[in-house]
């Protein structure tokens, strides 16, 4: 009989990644805040807490994404400009660089579980997040645009926004496939 899942089970099962389909809700700074207060307990170590947030809340969304759009090559700047306004908020993870392959290493996973932590908090809020990559995350000109230091790297911009429809069901490998036990040779 197969035992029923706690409610952190189900939670990390059914999250997805929402990457469209907005609401133009706002998203409550105050409501960022409170998520980002319990996604902060996640395992750092030396306690080093290698991160800080800028967001961008959704009044200033619209200016933003102008500013942002300034960086692209004249080209690509109407496309980027629809791009980055469907999510109605930025939360933009900024994580400690570190020149010790090891800390470095340890700083980006601590950041990464702050990051997970967050995505599920906001799923059981029906926020919807996505943790996008996009190139622009390494373009000298975001990075002064967002006050971005020295010794900083910005780990994505966060997506975010209300949405009506849950993305469809994504499939995982059966951990069966990636898992092994290991024998004395
Ligand atoms: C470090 C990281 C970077 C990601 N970057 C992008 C991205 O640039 N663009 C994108 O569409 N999704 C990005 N994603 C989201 C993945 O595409 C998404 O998690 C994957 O498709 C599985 O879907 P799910 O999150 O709904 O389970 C990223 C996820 C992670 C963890």
């Amino acid at each position: 009989m197969e035992q029923t899942k706690s409610n952190l089970a189900n939670i990390i099962r059914e999250r997805r990644s929402v990457k469209n389909g907005y609401s133009e809700k706002p998203v409550p700074t105050e409501l960022v805040k409170e998520l980002l207060d319990d996604a902060r307990w996640a395992p750092t170590h030396g306690l080093r807490e290698p991160w800080r947030f800028i967001y961008i809340p959704s009044e200033e969304k619209e200016s933003f994404v102008e500013s942002l759009v300034q960086t692209f090559p004249l080209e690509m700047r109407e496309n980027r400009r629809e791009y980055f306004s469907k999510p109605a908020a930025f939360l933009i993870p900024v994580m400690t660089v570190d020149p010790r392959q090891k800390q470095w290493e340890e700083n980006f996973g601590a950041i990464s579980c702050l990051l997970q932590n967050f995505q599920l908090l906001a799923w059981e809020r029906q926020l919807g997040v996505v943790w996008k990559t996009d190139a622009q995350i390494h373009e000298p000109k975001v990075r002064d645009l967002l006050g971005v230091e020295a010794g900083e790297k910005i780990v994505g911009f966060i997506h975010l926004g209300f949405f009506d429809q849950q993305p469809k069901p994504k499939k995982r490998t059966p951990i069966q496939e990636k898992f092994s036990i290991y024998k004395k040779q």
